[in-house]
């Protein structure tokens, strides 16, 4: 059986083109099944078409509730055999409900080392400019699963970049993306192998062999 994920983006799609790039690169045993987006102009759709991966566009209209859009996500996932969702520029907060239902089966990507920048208000440029702002002499990425609490379930992976004096976050955003792309796709090639653990509510890659 494929180990089959769903990639949720509402955007650019940088790291959803990782994760197809990276498993050909270096013979990830993962199967991107789906792309899902709550977002018709998502460039995220476009890499989707290039590389022949369905998707399904699932907007939230206006005056529709949560609990129904998630309910068209769950009914349109069901036709894929998901093991794995993974969040990747995914601009919504799931609910308790959803997470729940999918539990430790639900991974994020967030462009800093958290618990640092993380939580509301903590996405995409903000983080970088508050980082600057703060004068930290590192950032990066964190691999985490998703819970409840936001950007607070157990970190599984991170990597580090150096902040420089003269970083904008412009910039300091694209030495992490680069990052990013690395660590997405050895994460979900990692949980695909069965190698990550939760133990005592923290989690573990079993043999972390990344160059
Ligand atoms: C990335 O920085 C990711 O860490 C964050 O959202 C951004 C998505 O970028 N969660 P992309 O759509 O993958 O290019």
């Amino acid at each position: 059986m494929p180990f089959n994920i769903a990639v949720f983006a509402s955007g650019r799609g940088s790291n959803f083109e990782a994760i197809i790039k990276e498993k050909h690169k270096k013979n990830y045993i993962y199967n991107v099944s789906v792309l899902v987006t709550d977002n018709p102009q998502a460039r995220a759709i476009n890499i989707a078409k290039e590389n022949k991966i369905p998707f399904e566009v699932i907007e939230k209209k206006e005056g529709m509730k949560r609990i129904d859009h998630e309910n068209e996500i769950s009914k349109a996932l069901s036709k894929y055999s998901v093991e794995l969702i993974v969040l990747a520029g995914y601009m919504r907060i799931l609910s308790s409900e959803f997470v729940n239902k999918w539990k430790f089966k639900i991974i994020n990507i967030h462009p800093s080392l958290l618990p640092a920048f993380g939580g509301k208000g903590m996405f995409l440029q903000n983080i970088h400019k508050s980082v600057i702002e703060r004068g930290c002499k590192v950032s990066g990425c964190t691999v985490h699963y998703v819970t409840e609490d936001i950007d607070n379930g157990p970190i599984i992976y991170q990597k580090v970049v150096k902040v420089l004096p003269n970083d904008t976050p412009d910039i300091l955003e694209k030495r992490i993306l680069k990052k990013e792309h690395i660590a997405l796709p050895y994460v979900i090639n990692e949980i695909a192998n069965n190698r990550v653990k939760i133990i005592n509510g923290l989690a573990y890659i079993i043999k972390d062999d990344i160059q």
